[in-house]
């Protein structure tokens, strides 16, 4: 039987791995982590990561052939394929701080599989994290500088993960394309393979695409670096939507129906988050950088750039509707993740938007139907401010009629479908005068709410007669 183990039980190495124990009833597959908090959250009924199918896929194979566990360095050493799917977050501080990979867990993992090399068994090792590129490179290095005594031996492969947060099972069963970079030799070919045998189970050959270490590195880095490039630069067309009365649903949708173009990720918005798009367009602009390329490290530095300014023009428009000041005011936020669909709060916009309008006295109070009080407050904690004022200053509130009664305002940040659908006659009502809606995600319908007496933002739609005598925001 063929044994799989992965390190990192996190929102990429759980579902990817349950998914492989779905589909391969005859491999053997652990999940290994050195939080046990994780673990143990993997072995109840409340899985750490909340995506749609998920539970399910788990019920069925833990248990049968999927394990969670803390034992990491067992089933390491036990392991014939050994996944690497720990977190490669920003650097904080130091060389490349703000732009380069935080490779410490990364290499804390690396270290856990040079040790099983004295298990004298031979490995085959994957990287599913988003690194940088050259880093198998590394790894291979390391490797062998401890395989030295054991006999072991390793192949390293680079199998980034593409799959989106919100749809990560879906994507997992049918993914548009896996990838797998490998070494062009005897022994890279043969690991390529057994890995490729693995997804074969399940996937079309035609989409299991081979190619070298290194491109598999960079793909991962530019498809997101693209993708959230998209986004950026629809926002941008945003901002000059609002100043000219042009409607940016309507110059995205002409514009998508461009096949060269196409008409994914084109909604514009408050701007993108998640833990991979700003940490992968900075990581690629740092090897730009690194490589020589200032110009094309200035280019992709520029998508994160427009990134922050849509974040900040969006709450320059809430304070400065609002007769420039917000100080005291209830403003409620609907939205605290991501995106719709996921728990996740990592680079929410909402996070910036909620210190902004923190930053300026406001009172906002936040629901969001995933994610929990404790993350919120987390989240919007302010080193400056005292624990007592920041607690008064954030409110949690159990739906968004609750956060919204007695606010001035009420911003949309993440795009639930349940906000759609809200009855805002309700919400108006228990508003003050005037009442602010400011659609950071374009779930409101804005001929409605304006109809009801709602004064209304929407990111890149013509503004309202309110808001056009306002001093410019851009
Ligand atoms: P995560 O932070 O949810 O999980 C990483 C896990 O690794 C944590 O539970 C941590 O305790 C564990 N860990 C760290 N060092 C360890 C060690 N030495 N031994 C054992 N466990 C260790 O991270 P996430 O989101 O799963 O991301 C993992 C990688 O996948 C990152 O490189 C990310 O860029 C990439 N990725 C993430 C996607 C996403 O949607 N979250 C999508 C595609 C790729």
């Amino acid at each position: 039987m063929v044994k799989i183990c992965c390190i990192g039980a996190g929102y990429v190495g759980g579902p990817s791995m349950a998914v492989i124990a779905l589909k391969c009833p005859a491999i053997e597959v652990a999940v290994v982590d050195v939080s046990r908090p994780r673990i143990d959250a993997w072995n109840s009924d409340r899985l750490p990561v909340l995506e749609p199918g998920l539970d399910a896929v788990v019920r069925a194979c833990r248990g049968r052939n999927l394990s969670f566990s803390a034992d990491v360095d067992r089933h390491v050493a036990d392991a014939d394929i050994v996944f690497v799917s720990v977190n490669t977050p920003t650097k904080a501080r130091g060389l490349g701080a703000g732009r380069a990979a935080d490779l410490a867990y990364w290499e804390s993992a690396a270290r856990v599989v040079a040790a099983a090399s004295r298990s004298g068994k031979n490995k085959i090792v994957v990287e599913k994290s988003a690194v940088p590129v050259r880093t198998a490179e590394a790894m291979e290095r390391m490797l062998l500088a401890h395989s030295g005594g054991g006999g072991a031996t390793f192949q390293v492969l680079s199998n980034p993960e593409f799959f989106s947060e919100g749809t990560a099972v879906r994507d997992l069963l049918c993914p548009d394309r896996v990838l797998i970079g490998g070494r062009d030799t005897d022994a890279g070919r043969s690991a390529v393979r057994a890995l490729r045998d693995v997804y074969a189970h399940w996937v079309p050959e035609d989409r299991i695409v081979t190619t070298s270490l290194c491109s598999a590195e960079l793909s991962k880095l530019a498809a997101n670096a693209l993708l959230a490039q998209r986004v950026s630069s629809v926002n941008a067309i945003s901002a000059l939507c609002e100043a000219t009365g042009a409607d940016v649903s309507d110059v995205a949708r002409a514009v998508g129906w461009d096949d060269r173009v196409g008409d994914g990720f084109l909604n514009a918005g408050v701007g993108f988050g998640g833990s991979s798009f700003q940490k992968d367009v900075l990581r690629l602009a740092y090897a730009c950088e690194c490589n020589g390329l200032p110009e094309a490290a200035d280019y992709w530095r520029q998508v994160v750039a427009v990134n922050e300014y849509q974040k900040s023009r969006f709450v320059r428009r809430v304070v400065s509707s609002m007769f420039n000041t917000v100080a005291g005011k209830k403003v409620a936020v609907l939205g605290f993740a991501f995106k719709k669909g996921v728990g996740d709060t990592r680079e929410s916009p909402a996070v910036d938007v909620c210190r902004g309008l923190l930053g300026d006295r406001a009172h906002v109070s936040v629901y969001d139907p995933a994610v929990s009080e404790k993350q919120i407050r987390r989240d919007t904690a302010s080193p400056a401010a005292a624990k007592a004022q920041a607690h008064q200053q954030v409110l949690v509130a159990r739906d968004a009629y609750e956060a919204a009664e007695g606010a001035h305002g009420l911003c949309v940040l993440t795009d639930w479908d349940e906000f759609r659908t809200l009855d805002y006659r309700r919400i108006f009502d228990g508003m003050q005068r005037p009442a602010f809606v400011f659609d950071g995600r374009g779930v409101v319908d804005v001929g409605k709410v304006r109809e009801i007496g709602f004064v209304v933002y929407s990111v890149g739609k013509p503004l309202d007669p309110w808001l056009k005598g306002l001093p410019a925001v851009a």
